[in-house]
Formats: structure tokens, C-alpha cells, sequence
């Protein structure tokens, strides 16, 4: 096992140029928040002037409902394609490649008010929802795969710091003073076109994941140089034996198709905990707070929502900022512990302060705290953890696939969400987030018995785990359990 890792700033171009693409899916998921109204009216406008009558209200929750949650339907499509891509073109071509899709997604939305058309809003939206998809899927398995063991937990968030920032960024922009009002609305959404320049730009300076060259293509010697540019060493022998290693375990074993995930004993388990830990992030209803709080706040009462929303940003951001220092001191398991068990409280607490605030208008304040709680807690492990993890519990063979099936389901759960919270607002009143506390206290127990710890071990290591606990029959102890005793020192690993 490798003991130290460094920061080089090889290592720094690579990651950071990566995660551009993690910016560009947190800025289109923030971006139709702030401009819900001034979009709306367009939404309007161009119905009136097409069909000579103003739009029903239920005609406009339900075409914005779509418009929010087309996003996730490309999502999806592009998360559950990521292994077309990687092993055909490489993990940076792959990257680069996938631009192609943001800039068409740019100028559909960007055009869309010229030509007085909100089906091109939409279309723009489900567009640069498949890049999405797809960098969910790109950015944790590049970054994954080029990372020193030791640094794999902090630099696999920084892909969730790239979508912290860029929801951030698209907050303040959506601000009716800057680009969220009736003239600028196009260029907001538009703006996505910038971060695909400058990916383009730098990612022909970045090397390809040298993981990819050994294993996948067999080009040793291009691995070899690459490890030593972002390593900074001269010496790279121990990261080229282990991953010689695995290369072999490869070939001895037969391709890895989604079926195979499932149907062998050994992917089994971590598929199901990878699958678990995404619908724990979505199913935890971040997203009913970032694509909705606006009209959250608004409801509670809050006097400047669209300021509370930014708050919400800036906390999200700073939180997201101290899981990157912890997570490789306190591990994957206890941080995302503690994050869904604060959410469900948060949910609590957010619960109780819209039910009062007819009796008690402070309660508008207990609500923008328990809204900042809830977030908080999120970014400590359910926003970042799960993104990185599933490159973590797979080896090279089956990580592409896996990728893909856990994205697919990532996505699918931000679809429910983003489509189907006004309407359930509209059931259940200020008791909404009652479902998703419920849901996080379910996620928290499967947690606690089946997600193992995955911190400061290698890829191969943490396969061996699963291995040894498929071949033992995981129900004379909990997996977890089981595989958290199973250490470096155990012959079998
Ligand atoms: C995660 C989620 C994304 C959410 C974001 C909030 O990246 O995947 O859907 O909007 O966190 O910070």
C-alpha cells in the first residue's frame, strides 16, 4: 500500500481541469432556481401570443416541472452511457469529446427567447443534462484513477466541490440585478458555453489516466511517464506492481457486462451498497432545496429568498470545503453517518418551523437555519461521498459498468425528485420533508450494517474485501462488519 501521497501540480492541472466538468452540471442544476418567475412570464408570454390565452397555472407547473426535470432524464441517459465512451476513446478523450454536447446545449438554450420557442429551453436542457450524466460518470473515475491512494477521498471531492461552486456561481448570476432578469435571462443559461471553451482548452494539456494506459491499452512504458509527471517522482515502481497486478486479475477475469454486476456473488454486494449510497444522496431531497428554494423560502415567509437561496449556496460550498480536510482522517463511513442523521434532523426541525409559522412568524428564521443545517450536513458525506466511492469499490474490469449502473440510478432518483416535489408539496403542505427524513433514517441503518470503509486502501484491496466476505456467506456477521476487520495484514489480501 502507498503510504504519502503528494500534490503536484500535474497532478492539480488534471483534477482541476476534470472538474470544469463537474462545474458545468452544478451550474445548470443551480441556474433555473432564482429566474423561476422571470421565466415563467416568457413560458407566458409565448403561450399567449401562440395560443391567444393566457397559460393555466397547471399548464405552467407542469411545463417548468419539465423544464427542471428534463435536466435528470439527460442525466440519466448520459450516466447510463459513460462505458461507451471510456474504454473506446480513453477517460480524457472522453471528456473532451463530450463537449461537443454543451456547446449545442448553449446555443438551444441561449436562442430559445429569439426565436420565441420554450421547447428549445427544454431541449437545451435535456442536452447539456446527457454532458452531465456524463461527467458524473468521467470526472470521479479520471480523478479516481490518477490519485495517489492516499489522497483518492479528498481529490474525489473535489469533483462535488466543482458542483458546489458552480450551483454557487449560478445563484449570484441569477440574480435579477446581474443576468436573472427578463433581457439577460439567455445569456445566464448560455453561459455554459464558457467553462466548455476552457475545458477544451486545457484538457489536451492533461495526460490520460495512466491506469487506462497500463491495464486497459498495455502501453506500460506512456503509463510509466505519466505516473512520474504526476507523482513528481523518478520512481514510480510500487503505483506500476499494483497496477500490474490488477491488470492480471483482469485478464483472468471475462468481461464485466451490467447482467454480470448483479448476477456474480462477488459485484453483487458492492453494487448494491454503490446503488444504496446514490439513492441516499437523492432520495435525501437535496435537490427539492436546490432546484426549488426560492418558492421554499417564499413559503416560509422568508422577506429576500433569493438572498436565503444564495446563503444556502454559500453554505454548501464552505461544508463541501471541510469534508475535502476530513475525509481522509474520519473516512468515507462515519462522515456520511453523521451527514444523513443531521439531514433527517434538519428535516425535522424545518418540518416543525413551516407547520408554526402561521402562530409564530420567527419561525421563518428557524426555517432558513434548518434549510442551512440540511445542506450542511449533506456536503459533510451525501453529496461528495457517493459520487467517488463507486470508482472506489470497483476494479478496472467492472468500474466502468458500475459507474454507469449507480449513475443511472443517481439520476433517476434527481428525475423523481425534481419532477414530482411541487406536486407533493402541493399534497402534503408544510409536511413534506416528513418523506425525506423517513427516507434518511432508512439510509442511515443500511449504512451502519453494509457500506464498508474504504479510506487508505488500494482498488485491489478493497475488491479483495468484497471477495473474501462473498466467498464467506455475509450472513454470520453484517458485511460491513466483516470487511471492516479485514485489514492489511490478512494473508488473503
Ligand atoms: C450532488 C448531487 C446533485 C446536487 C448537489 C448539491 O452533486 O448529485 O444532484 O444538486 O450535490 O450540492
Amino acid at each position: 500500500m502507498e503510504c504519502s501521497g503528494q500534490v503536484t501540480p500535474h497532478l492539480m492541472l488534471a483534477v482541476g481541469t476534470a472538474v470544469i466538468g463537474s462545474l458545468q452540471f452544478g451550474y445548470n442544476t443551480g441556474v433555473i432556481n432564482a429566474p423561476q418567475n422571470t421565466i415563467e412570464s416568457f413560458y407566458n408570454e409565448t403561450w399567449s401570443s401562440r395560443f391567444s390565452e393566457p397559460i393555466s397555472q397547471s399548464a405552467l407547473t407542469a411545463l417548468w416541472s419539465v423544464s427542471v426535470a428534463i435536466f435528470s432524464v439527460g442525466g440519466m441517459l448520459g450516466s447510463f452511457s459513460v462505458g461507451l465512451f471510456v474504454n473506446r476513446f480513453g477517460r480524457r478523450n472522453s471528456m473532451l469529446v463530450a463537449n461537443a454536447l454543451a456547446f449545442i446545449a448553449a446555443a438551444f438554450m441561449g436562442f430559445s427567447k429569439l426565436a420565441a420557442s420554450f421547447e428549445m429551453l427544454i431541449v437545451g436542457r435535456f442536452i447539456v443534462g446527457i454532458y452531465s450524466g456524463l461527467s458524473t460518470g468521467f470526472v470521479p473515475m479520471y480523478v479516481e484513477e490518477i490519485s495517489p491512494t492516499s489522497l483518492r477521498g479528498a481529490l474525489g471531492t473535489l469533483h462535488q466541490l466543482g458542483v458546489v461552486i458552480g450551483i454557487l456561481v449560478a445563484q449570484i448570476f441569477g440574480l435579477e440585478s446581474i443576468m436573472g432578469n427578463a433581457s439577460l435571462w439567455p445569456l445566464l443559461l448560455g453561459f455554459t458555453l464558457v467553462p466548455a471553451i476552457l475545458q477544451c482548452a486545457l484538457l489536451p494539456f492533461c495526460p490520460e489516466s495512466p491506469r487506462y494506459l497500463l491495464i486497459n491499452c498495455n502501453e506500460e512504458s506512456k503509463a510509466c511517464s505519466v505516473l512520474m509527471k504526476l507523482r513528481g517522482a523518478d520512481e514510480v515502481n510500487e503505483d506500476i506492481r499494483e497496477m500490474r497486478e490488477e491488470s492480471q486479475k483482469m485478464m483472468r477475469e471475462k468481461k464485466v457486462t451490467m447482467a454480470e454486476l448483479f448476477r456474480s456473488p462477488v459485484y453483487r454486494q458492492p453494487m448494491m451498497v454503490a446503488i444504496m449510497l446514490q439513492l441516499s444522496q437523492q432520495l435525501s431531497g437535496i435537490n427539492a432545496v436546490f432546484y426549488y428554494s426560492t418558492g421554499i423560502f417564499e413559503r416560509a415567509g422568508v422577506a429576500q429568498p433569493v438572498y436565503a437561496t444564495i446563503g444556502a449556496g454559500v453554505v454548501n460550498t464552505a461544508f463541501t470545503v471541510v469534508s475535502l480536510f476530513v475525509v481522509e482522517r474520519m473516512g468515507r463511513r462515519p462522515l456520511h453517518l453523521i451527514g444523513l442523521m443531521g439531514m433527517a434532523v434538519s428535516a425535522v426541525f424545518l418540518t416543525v418551523a413551516m407547520a408554526l409559522l402561521d402562530q409564530l412568524r420567527w419561525m421563518s428564521y428557524v426555517s432558513i437555519v434548518a434549510i442551512f443545517s440540511f445542506v450542511a450536513f449533506f456536503e459533510i458525506g451525501p453529496g461528495p461521498i457517493p459520487w467517488f466511492i463507486v470508482a472506489e469499490l470497483f476494479s478496472q474490469g467492472p468500474r466502468p459498468a458500475a459507474i454507469a449502473v449507480a449513475g443511472l440510478s443517481n439520476w433517476s432518483a434527481n428525475f423523481l425528485v425534481g419532477m414530482c416535489f411541487q406536486y407533493v408539496e402541493q399534497l402534503c403542505g408544510p409536511y413534506v420533508f416528513i418523506i425525506f427524513t423517513v427516507l434518511l433514517l432508512g439510509f442511515f441503518v443500511f449504512t451502519y450494517f453494509k457500506v464498508p470503509e474504504t479510506k487508505g486502501r488500494t482498488f485491489d484491496e478493497i475488491a479483495a474485501g468484497f471477495r473474501h466476505s462473498a466467498g464467506q456467506g455475509a450472513d454470520k456477521y453484517s458485511a460491513a462488519e466483516e470487511f471492516n476487520t479485514l485489514r492489511g495484514d490478512d494473508p488473503d489480501l
